[in-house]
């Protein structure tokens, strides 16, 4: 595998429209068939009120990253507060709203029934730390949360790396969804009788999960506990340059974030009903597999 296989770069260098209608056409077809556009030069600019912010020290000590929920301006797992909260939730917003009005103006087709969802921010150093594997983001995956059942609905997420120093991001993407799906769909067992309906119950999941949403979260495990596949799975490595800013499906794209800090990210939920090739979807990829619905 090549990274040009996966990667399309789009010359875009403002975060508003409008686009040519060529280039819209190309995002969402490159998007859809699982490749990560790349906008190289497209960077998000702290102001000098926030460089401030470009540190580890802003984070607290229950997660990998700092969240943000832009409908009740909530901050999640930061050592901040007061005006210095504030300016945070500012930063955090005001990439949002770009994030935001890239994706409309650039993806039209999405733009009626596309969500907003968390933003975060990732200021920590990625290369060295410890994890348990399943919460290992080094090693290749698809995205999938134990808490939120998405019942089909995409996972869209743009990233931008603000590291202060220049460092890259470095990624390693993996193979095409349905060879992983494939390869790992015979692994993942049947539910048990019941346990949708209990995981709802004792609130461990926001809504029911669906056999979908089991099916996902046992690839995302099986995947990164199957150190051959780790080793072995067809890749390529991306480095994301700082000012770079890029965008994909993370629960189509098998994927790694080996090493870098901070970067921002913005994820959006979008219905497949919503996608020009809804038949490229992980839903209906498994669906076709399994020879029946899944949610
Ligand atoms: C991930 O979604 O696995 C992490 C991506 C990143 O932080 O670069
Ligand atoms: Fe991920």
């Amino acid at each position: 595998m090549d990274a040009s296989d996966v990667i399309e770069t789009l010359p875009i260098a403002d975060w508003r429209g409008p686009y040519d209608p060529a280039l819209q056409v190309r995002a969402v077809d490159a998007l859809e068939a699982g490749c990560v556009l790349l906008f190289a030069d497209l960077p998000f600019r702290p102001s000098p009120h926030e460089v401030f912010l470009l540190s580890p020290a802003v984070m607290g000590s229950e997660r990998k990253n700092i969240s943000f929920d832009p409908a009740t301006g909530e901050l999640g797992n930061t050592s901040l507060a007061g005006i210095e909260a504030d300016r945070l939730r500012t930063m955090l917003r005001r990439f949002g709203d770009a994030a935001e009005a890239l994706l409309r103006d650039l993806l039209p087709g999405y733009a009626a029934t596309v969500e907003r969802a968390r933003t975060s921010f990732r200021p920590a150093e990625i290369a060295g730390r410890e994890y348990s594997p399943r919460h290992d983001d080094r090693l290749l995956h698809v995205d999938a949360f134990p808490s939120r059942p998405m019942r089909g609905q995409r996972i869209l997420r743009l990233f931008s790396n603000i590291a202060p120093d220049g460092a890259p991001r470095f990624w390693r993407v993996g193979e095409p969804f349905p060879d992983f799906a494939r390869r790992f769909l015979p692994g993942t067992g049947a539910a048990m009788p019941g346990s949708a309906w209990l995981w709802q119950r004792l609130g461990v999941t926001k809504g029911r999960r669906s056999e979908y949403d089991r099916i996902m979260l046992r690839l995302h495990d099986t995947g990164k506990l199957d150190a051959g596949y780790q080793a072995g799975a067809p890749k390529a490595e991306l480095s994301f340059a700082a000012g770079a800013t890029w965008l994909c499906f993370t629960d189509q794209v098998l994927h790694a974030a080996l090493a870098g800090h901070c970067a921002m990210e913005q994820t959006f939920h979008l219905p497949v009903a919503a996608m020009t090739h809804p038949e490229r979807s992980p839903l209906r990829v498994l669906e076709r597999l399994a020879g029946h619905a899944l949610v």
